[in-house]
C-alpha cells in the first residue's frame, strides 16, 4: 500500500483546539473522576486528584468544555459559588436523578483548567436560564475592574479575572436545551449573544452556537443564517453508535466482527458531515469567519453492565483507539474547518480518557492515540494520498488504511496512520520529499486485538511499543502494520 506525503500542498495549521475534551456533571466523570475533594485519601491537589491530572497533562490538553452537555441547560452557576457549605443541592435531573451538592463549580473547575495548562470552554445556559444569568457569568470570570460581578468574584476569593474565552450558547438547543426550532433558537441566540460582552480588548470572547444533529444541515444553514452576525462559531455533535436502535446500541467489549466494522463505518462518516456543515457554514458567511466546533464526539455504548444506567460508564477497547484514531485523522485533513474537537467525556463517561476505580486508575487505548497524535497540535497539516483496499464484515465495508500528516515548527513532519483490517497486517511504503537520505524515521505502535482493553488488574494490556523494521532511503520508507492498529511516525528532516 503506497502513502503519499504531498508537502507542496496544506489545508492549513491544524487547530491545537481540535485535540479538546469535554466534562460534564455525569455519572463519575467530574465528582470522583476528577475532583475527590481535599479531605479524600487520595492524593490530590486543591482536591483534583493527582494521578488523572498528571495523566491528562501528558496529553498536552489545550481545552476542555464543561459543566455539559445537557446539565448545563439546567445549570445555574451561581448554585456553585461562594463558601462550599452554602452551596445549594439540586437535583441532576438528565444524568441519574443524583444529588448535586454543587461543591465543584467555576473555581474548581478553573483550578483543574489551570493544573492541566488548558484554556476553558464554558457551556452555559440558554435552555433554562436568563439572558442576565447568563450576561452576569461571563462579567464574573472575565471583568477586570469594579462592577456587582466582579466584586462578588473578588469576594470569593479569586481578584484577578479568570479570561475564560470560550463560550458556548446553550447545548443541543434542538433537544435537551429547550426542544427549540432553529428559527427560535438562531433568534434566541442573537438574543443573549447581544448581552456576552468582552470586558478586555486583550481578552475577546469566543461564542459558539448550538449546532446540529449529525445531518442536521438546516439547523446549521438556518442558524449561520440568522445568527451568523453574532457568533464565531457553530457546534456538531456527532457520536459512534454500532446500531440504529439507541435502546441496544451494541456493547462496549465481547462485540462482534460485523459490529466491529459498523463502528468503523459510521465512524467514517464525520468526514461527510465536517465537508457538508463547513460548506453550509462558509456559503452563509463568506468571509470563511464561522469555524465549525465538534464538540461532542466518540464512541456511545450501552452501558457497562450492572452500572448506573444514567451514568454512561463504559469499557474502551482496541475499537476505540481506531475510532479516535479515524476521528482525529479527518480533522487534521480538515482542519480548514475544524477549528475546536470536544471527545465525549474524560474521565469514567462515554470514551474516556481514563477510568477510575476508587483510587485506581488505568489509562484507555483512546488515551494512548491522544498521546500518539498530540505532536499534530498547531503543525502545518500536509495533503496525504493512500492507497487502499476494501475490507469487510457483512455490509460494512472500509478502506483498509487512513491517514493524515503534520509538520512542526522544526520541520519534523508526523504521519499517522491506522490499519482498520482486524485480520490483516497492511505493509506500507511512504513517499516523500521530505524524506531525506539521513532522515531518522521512527514509528510507534498500538495494537492488539479489536476487543483488547485494560483492566484495573491488567492495566498495561493495549500500551503502545516502538516500532521495529522501518526501512527509509531518500525519498521513501517502508513499515508493516499489524490488523487492528494505530501507528504515529515521526521524520525527521536532515
Ligand atoms: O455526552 C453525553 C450527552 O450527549 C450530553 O450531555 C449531550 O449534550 C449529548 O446528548
Amino acid at each position: 500500500m503506497r502513502i503519499i506525503i504531498n508537502e507542496n500542498r496544506s489545508a492549513g495549521t491544524v487547530n491545537r483546539n481540535i485535540y479538546g475534551h469535554f466534562s460534564e456533571h455525569l455519572g463519575r466523570c467530574v465528582y470522583e473522576g476528577l475532583w475527590v475533594g481535599e479531605d479524600s485519601p487520595i492524593p490530590n491537589v486543591k482536591g483534583l486528584r493527582s494521578d488523572v491530572v498528571n495523566a491528562l497533562k501528558e496529553l498536552r490538553v489545550p481545552v476542555l468544555r464543561w459543566p455539559g452537555g445537557c446539565f448545563a441547560d439546567t445549570y445555574h452557576w451561581r448554585d456553585g459559588v461562594g463558601p462550599v457549605s452554602e452551596r445549594k443541592t439540586i437535583v441532576n435531573t438528565n444524568w441519574g436523578g443524583v444529588t448535586e451538592d454543587n461543591r465543584f463549580g467555576t473555581h474548581e473547575f478553573m483550578e483543574l483548567c489551570r493544573q492541566l495548562g488548558c484554556e476553558a470552554y464554558f457551556s452555559g445556559n440558554v435552555g433554562s436560564g436568563t439572558v442576565q444569568e447568563f450576561s452576569d457569568w461571563v462579567e464574573y470570570c472575565n471583568m477586570p475592574g469594579v462592577s456587582p460581578m466582579a466584586d462578588l468574584r473578588r469576594a470569593n476569593g479569586r481578584e484577578e479575572p479568570f479570561n475564560v474565552k470560550y463560550w458556548g450558547i446553550g447545548n443541543e438547543a434542538w433537544g435537551c436545551g429547550g426542544n427549540m426550532r432553529a428559527e427560535k433558537y438562531a433568534d434566541t441566540c442573537r438574543q443573549f449573544s447581544t448581552y456576552l460582552r468582552n470586558y478586555d480588548r486583550d481578552h475577546k470572547i469566543y461564542k459558539i452556537a448550538s449546532g446540529a444533529n449529525v445531518d442536521d444541515y438546516e439547523w446549521t444553514r438556518k442558524v449561520a443564517e440568522i445568527a451568523g452576525f453574532a457568533i464565531d462559531a457553530v457546534s456538531l455533535h456527532y457520536y459512534t453508535v454500532p446500531h440504529d436502535d439507541w435502546e441496544h446500541k451494541g456493547p462496549a467489549t465481547g462485540f462482534t466482527r460485523e459490529e466491529y466494522y459498523a463502528t468503523l463505518k459510521k465512524t467514517l462518516r464525520m468526514k461527510e458531515l465536517v465537508t457538508e456543515h463547513g460548506r453550509i457554514l462558509r456559503k452563509a458567511d463568506r468571509r470563511g469567519r464561522l469555524g465549525l466546533v465538534v464538540d461532542e464526539w466518540g464512541t456511545w455504548y450501552d452501558v457497562e453492565p450492572g452500572t448506573n444506567p444514567g451514568f454512561l460508564y463504559q469499557q474502551n477497547t482496541m475499537r476505540d483507539a481506531l475510532v479516535a484514531a479515524l476521528n482525529l485523522n479527518i480533522f487534521n485533513n480538515h482542519c480548514d474547518t475544524v477549528v475546536m474537537a470536544n471527545i465525549a467525556q474524560t474521565v469514567n463517561v462515554l470514551q474516556s480518557m481514563v477510568l477510575t476505580d476508587g483510587p485506581r486508575m488505568l489509562l484507555t487505548p483512546t488515551y494512548h492515540v491522544f498521546k500518539l497524535y498530540r505532536g499534530h497540535q498547531g503543525a502545518r497539516e500536509l495533503e496525504t494520498y493512500a492507497e487502499t483496499k476494501l475490507v469487510s464484515c457483512g455490509d460494512w465495508a472500509v478502506p483498509n488504511i487512513h491517514v493524515s500528516a503534520s509538520e512542526n515548527a522544526d520541520g519534523k513532519v508526523l504521519l499517522t496512520v491506522v490499519n482498520l483490517s482486524d485480520a490483516e497486517s497492511a505493509p506500507v511504503e511512504v513517499l516523500s520529499d521530505v524524506i531525506g537520505a539521513k532522515s531518522a524515521v521512527t514509528g510507534t505502535l498500538l495494537t492488539g486485538q479489536s476487543g483488547a482493553y485494560n483492566t484495573f488488574d491488567e492495566p498495561e494490556t493495549v500500551k503502545p511499543a516502538a516500532m521495529s523494521g522501518i526501512q527509509s532511503e531518500k525519498g521513501r520508507f517502508t513499515a508493516v502494520l499489524p490488523p487492528c492498529s494505530v501507528a504515529a511516525f515521526e521524520i525527521g528532516r536532515e
